[in-house]
């Protein structure tokens, strides 16, 4: 079996496991830590290394963070404490952990394991994934190759960011109906399809769950289905990238 530790990295949350990256689901317990308030790149750390303690020392780790990552270094800060712009990552972590380690944008590892084995597994042409939570994360595939940190949540419609209006995190807060929130989900779709035509479109992120509640309510062209990995699939695929390239 090959093993690998995924580190979730989200605004409410620091979520671990150890994945077997052959069969794409966890192998043992996930563990959930808050993430600490305020959420800077120092805190972060040492909370990650507390979440990811208990595991094994010898697998490499990969960690989904939620901003464009290039080359380990964090460069945007959407929903992250401003100190994380310019901030090296990778090297950070490895430090902490004493073992490797590599950094993505978290869309992109739900985006990853969602194509191998998920929704999107054997789809060609051009997919998007996107990540519904508290932002709209985006992971674009050409034949099954990601397009790394895409940032369609920021797409401007109509004067705002995509995901400020059609975020999950935005039905709660405003406390819409779901054919509400699904209009304003819908109509950041159909922004997308003007700009992409792809194929299909994976819906992920927690919301996926009640997938039957939205999906049958978006107009959109493109084939759009759920997630099947649910919120696991961002832990798996930033495993599967650890495995893969350290
Ligand atoms: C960030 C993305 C991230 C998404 C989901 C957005 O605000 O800009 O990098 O993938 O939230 O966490």
């Amino acid at each position: 079996m090959s093993r690998a530790i995924g580190v979730d990295i989200g605004g409410s949350g620091i979520k671990a496991a150890i994945v077997d990256v052959e069969k794409g689901d966890f192998d043992g317990e996930r563990v959930k830590i808050a993430t600490p308030r305020p959420a800077t790149p120092e805190a972060v750390v040492a909370t990650t290394r507390e979440a990811i303690a208990g595991f094994p020392a010898d697998l490499p780790v990969g960690i989904g963070f939620p901003a464009a990552v290039l080359d380990g270094t964090v460069m945007t800060a959407a929903h992250v404490d401003p100190a994380w712009i310019g901030f090296a990552g990778t090297p950070a972590f490895a430090h902490a952990f004493e073992r490797e380690c590599t950094m993505l944008n978290d869309a992109d590892a739900a985006g990853l394991a969602e194509m191998r084995f998920g929704s999107g597994e054997g789809e060609q042409g051009v997919v998007v994934m996107l990540t519904l939570g508290t932002g709209i994360g985006s992971a674009l595939f050409i034949n099954g190759e990601l397009v790394p940190n895409t940032e369609f949540g920021h797409i401007e419609i109509r004067g705002q960011d995509a995901e400020s209006r059609a975020a999950a995190s935005r039905r709660k807060a405003d406390d819409l109906s779901w054919t509400e929130w699904a209009a304003l989900l819908d109509e950041a779709i159909h922004r997308l399809d003007l700009l992409l035509w792809p194929e299909l479109v994976i819906l992920g992120g927690g919301v996926s769950r009640k997938a039957e509640k939205f999906v049958p309510l978006l107009t959109a062209r493109p084939r759009i289905v759920p997630a099947r990995l649910l919120n696991r699939a961002g832990i798996v695929g930033a495993a599967c990238r650890a495995r893969e390239v350290l």
